[in-house]
């Protein structure tokens, strides 16, 4: 395994990603992480990532001895900040800049050896920087293997130490050969096999999951979404005629999801799937309530409720269930090191938290390794249906946290339909896999149209659809401007009491993804 040690880059995670992609495992851990610790992991090489920090701050964050001066005995990448705070362990120096370089840089190549084996030497490759500070005099036992204009020191190595650092982010995709910059690390460096593959993966998981459950009876919340879906088809396969998985239809669901959900999950699942129709229990729960945090609580509770009741109430699970299987992923697991602290504080957490103490049960969470991405792969391999695989994260309160304010039947259907004319055109457009996730919003106010000859006095629909990697930063998407008309206009013509349309053009952060 790879430890990437995070110093609160927002390209940690991005890190993470590419060695994995490579066929490497490895995990994040926060830079104070014990010598202790880190040495009982027994890693196969140590990634120092970057930084907002810089090296001069009061409380800049410093790792362990043994991570900084290769004491570990195994090869070393820096990155960016991960570069600096080595070299300065060395005795090399760094400058604070002025301004931060942001941006495009011709890295050219020295020495092809290793870190950049295969490319070729004196020509130019594009890089992505983006750093305060700046190596300006390196240890006295570091070579220059790599420069660019602004960054004559951009990639250097300490071989006696095993070292090797950047300037730059190999991570990004703008760096063009960033790929292959990271595999010569693991592979020519360190020597590592890429034997990280879902199927092993899958392989292991199922025989940990028979370990952890013997022959006790797991019951698993199956929202139809890709995490839950994934986990309990994991159950499904390692411990058969054990599983029983609860769907709850809280009212809260796109248009036709429930018995989509129901249809498709229950030939997979077949009578291993109890689905319960709650919808009344959770928009009664709901009427007047308008504070986002309030509505979360109130559906997680209710959710809580319902779930024990149908365990209790179900002859394959009453008295029987020891475990609960959830779709906990690797990003919610991940300790890592936020300049604006833990995002969970955001917005209240998305697991079902409460569910294992009130039902007493051990908790089972196969995928909590993993990134969405090889949920996706987990998935395939388990056969299950595409369509599942391929949708959108879709949030556990649903569209109660999209009919922004108080949340009604009638709204819900408004948003219904516009929402399922939305996910249509992108879908017709063969631009639905391009997004991370899609969705229409319904305003609590009314604008000012004309119809015929008539004045309307009618709703908003917002329209959002961002790109991410997993949800903690994104961007909206650039949509091919034919798409957003047809969307436009199909809505206001084809939904009842709406008559007008926005698309919203921010950013998370300083938005989120989801409006409330
Ligand atoms: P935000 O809005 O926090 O969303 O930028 C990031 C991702 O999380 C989803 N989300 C939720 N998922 N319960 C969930 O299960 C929630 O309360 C919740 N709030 C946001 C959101 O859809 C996006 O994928």
């Amino acid at each position: 395994m790879v430890v990437i040690l995070d110093f609160g880059s927002q390209y940690t995670q991005l890190i993470a990603r590419r060695i994995r992609e490579a066929g490497v495992y490895c995990e994040i851990h926060p830079f104070s992480i014990s010598e202790d610790k880190l040495r009982a992991m027994e890693p196969a090489a140590v990634v120092l990532s970057g930084s907002p920090a810089s090296v001069y701050d009061d409380d800049a964050p410093m790792p362990c001895e043994a991570a900084l001066d290769s004491g570990l005995g195994v090869p070393t990448l820096g990155i960016c900040y991960g570069m600096c705070v080595a070299a300065t362990a060395a005795g090399g120096r760094v400058d604070p800049a002025s301004k931060r370089e942001y941006g495009r840089a011709d890295l050219t190549v020295s020495s092809t050896e290793d870190l950049f084996y295969g490319f070729d030497a004196g020509t130019a490759t594009v890089v992505w920087m983006s750093h305060g500070d700046k190596l300006s005099t390196p240890p006295s036992d570091w070579e220059v293997i790599a420069s660019s204009h602004n960054s004559p020191f951009a990639a250097m190595r300490d071989r006696r130490r095993n070292l090797y650092t950047l300037q730059f982010h190999p991570e990004v995709v703008h760096t063009d050969r960033g790929r292959q910059i990271l595999d010569n690390f693991l592979f020519r460096i360190c020597g590592l096999q890429a034997d990280w593959t879902m199927d092993s993966f899958l392989d292991t998981a199922i025989a940990k999951v028979r370990d952890q459950v013997g022959d006790g009876h797991v019951i698993c919340g199956i929202s139809g979404g890709v995490d839950s879906t994934v986990t309990a088809a994991l159950l499904e396969r390692a411990v058969p005629g054990q599983l029983t998985g609860v769907f709850v239809n809280n009212g809260l669901l796109r248009k036709d999801e429930g018995e989509q959900v129901r249809d498709a999950l229950g030939s997979y699942f077949k009578t291993d799937l109890l689905y319960v129709d709650a919808s009344d229990r959770f928009l009664d729960a709901l009427a007047g309530v308008v504070d986002p945090e309030r509505k979360r609580k109130i559906i997680g509770r209710t959710f809580i409720e319902v779930f024990e009741e149908a365990a209790h109430e179900s002859d394959a699970t009453r008295g029987k269930a020891r475990f609960l299987a959830q779709g906990t992923l690797y990003p919610d697991v991940i300790e890592s090191v936020s300049v604006r602290g833990p995002s969970s504080t955001i917005k209240s957490h998305h697991n079902v938290g409460g569910l294992p103490e009130k039902m007493k049960l051990e908790l089972v969470e196969p995928l909590r390794e993993l990134f969405k991405d090889e949920v996706r792969a987990v998935g395939e391999l388990l056969e299950l249906p595409r369509d599942f695989i391929r949708r959108h994260p879709f949030p556990g309160p649903g569209l109660a946290v999209r009919v922004l304010g108080d949340v009604n039947r009638e709204d819900l259907d408004i948003l219904r339909e516009a929402d399922a004319i939305y996910i249509e055109e992108l879908h017709r457009a063969g631009i639905y896999d391009e997004i991370w996730q899609a969705f229409a919003v319904l305003l609590p106010i009314r604008t000012v149209g004309v119809q015929g000859d008539d004045r309307t006095y009618d709703r908003v629909i917002a329209l959002r659809a961002v790109v991410s990697q997993d949800g903690m930063t994104a961007d909206w998407y650039r949509f091919p401007q034919e798409v957003l008309a047809r969307v436009s206009s199909r809505i206001s013509n084809e939904v009842q009491g709406v008559n007008r349309i926005a698309y919203d053009v921010s950013s998370k952060p300083p938005a989120t993804v989801e409006w409330e």
